[in-house]
């Protein structure tokens, strides 16, 4: 059975791989991204493909792997690089990596409302500009989160980490989503479901926690921006195109709101240039689930996942179709 790794992952996964019982195990050797006509060309012939974020996994990838193709174990939670109906189609089983990144991702989250809200990422820039400063009464005044309400968008594995984390700081929170979350959960982190609008209307942090989907693509947009507090901050660790980059470029440059954290952009690695000169946005090139604990744990996942349908066992965890 040939097992494809598109890009270099850590060596437990590797290991396991290389260990399973008739796998012959090619990995890309190069630490990078693939070029489509690349791409097609290292996973033709593939019982399974392990792949990263920036993989796309369509008609054309499916019929450059060929017939053989049993399963796409992608090494993230999200799965927009993915036509999961097209590898139904042709019974390819997807699976993600959930759950073992969901502590690191809600800390990065927490570390976006903590560099937005008290401007640490300008601080960081002034001293590192050597531009004389000192310490007064009303210098870079940020704002405190106690008291505050975080509106969480999606309340899923992240979004409830996050939650879990912000009260601790003594935050209120509310969230949005297509259903309501279980009682003992809302009961826990004392959360009150609320409809999309009133979160924006009504909260000092707004933190995206949904997937990336036709439904979600744009969710914030100029018109939802504008619905939002001028004293409110936007954090963004989940897709970058949930998000209208120019329209939180203009509704940040011009006060429509106050600040952003952004992990995660529109075209990565591209960032909105309207956005580099601005203060009031952190900027961090998609680190969420960046840790080697976390790394490593998603990869060994996705390594189980492929091994575990090439073998005929049922994946651990499968993407519904
Ligand atoms: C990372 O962005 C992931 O989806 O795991
Ligand atoms: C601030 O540095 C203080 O001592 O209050």
């Amino acid at each position: 059975m040939r097992v494809v790794v598109t890009r270099r992952v850590p060596e437990p996964a590797l290991e396991l791989l290389r260990a399973a019982d008739g796998v012959e195990l090619r990995v890309s050797p190069h630490d990078r991204a693939l070029e489509p006509a690349e791409l097609h060309g290292t996973i033709a012939g593939a019982d399974a493909v392990v792949t990263m974020l920036h993989d796309r996994v369509d008609d054309a990838f499916l019929d450059a792997a060929g017939g053989a193709l049993r399963v796409v174990a992608n090494v993230a939670v999200g799965y927009d690089n993915i036509d999961v109906p097209a590898c139904a189609r042709r019974s390819v089983t997807v699976t993600n990596t959930p759950g073992v990144l969901t502590d690191a991702t809600a800390d990065l989250a927490i570390a976006l409302i903590l560099m937005t809200t008290r401007r640490l990422a300008e601080g960081e820039r002034l001293l590192r500009s050597q531009a004389p400063w000192s310490w007064s009464m009303s210098f870079m005044l940020g704002t405190g989160l106690q008291g505050k309400r975080l509106g969480i968008v999606g309340l899923g594995q992240i979004g409830t980490a996050t939650a879990r984390r912000a009260r601790a700081f003594g935050m209120e929170v509310v969230y949005s989503g297509r259903r309501r979350a279980p009682e003992p959960l809302e009961a826990e982190l004392a959360a009150t479901y609320v409809a999309f609008d009133e979160l924006l209307a009504t909260s000092d942090v707004v933190s995206l926690h949904c997937p990336l989907s036709a439904d979600t693509r744009h969710l914030v947009g100029a018109d939802r921006l504008r619905q939002m507090k001028p004293t409110a901050h936007l954090v963004n660790t989940t897709r970058g195109p949930v998000v209208d980059e120019a329209a939180l470029a203009e509704a940040l440059a011009s006060g429509v709101i106050a600040g952003a954290g952004l992990d995660v952009f529109e075209r990565e690695p591209e960032v909105h240039p309207a956005l580099i000169p601005l203060d009031n946005v952190v900027l961090i090139p998609h680190l969420g689930s960046a840790t080697i604990e976390t790394r490593t744990a998603m990869a060994v996942l996705a390594a189980r996942n492929a091994l575990a349908v090439v073998s005929g066992r049922p994946p651990l965890t499968p993407v519904a179709p």
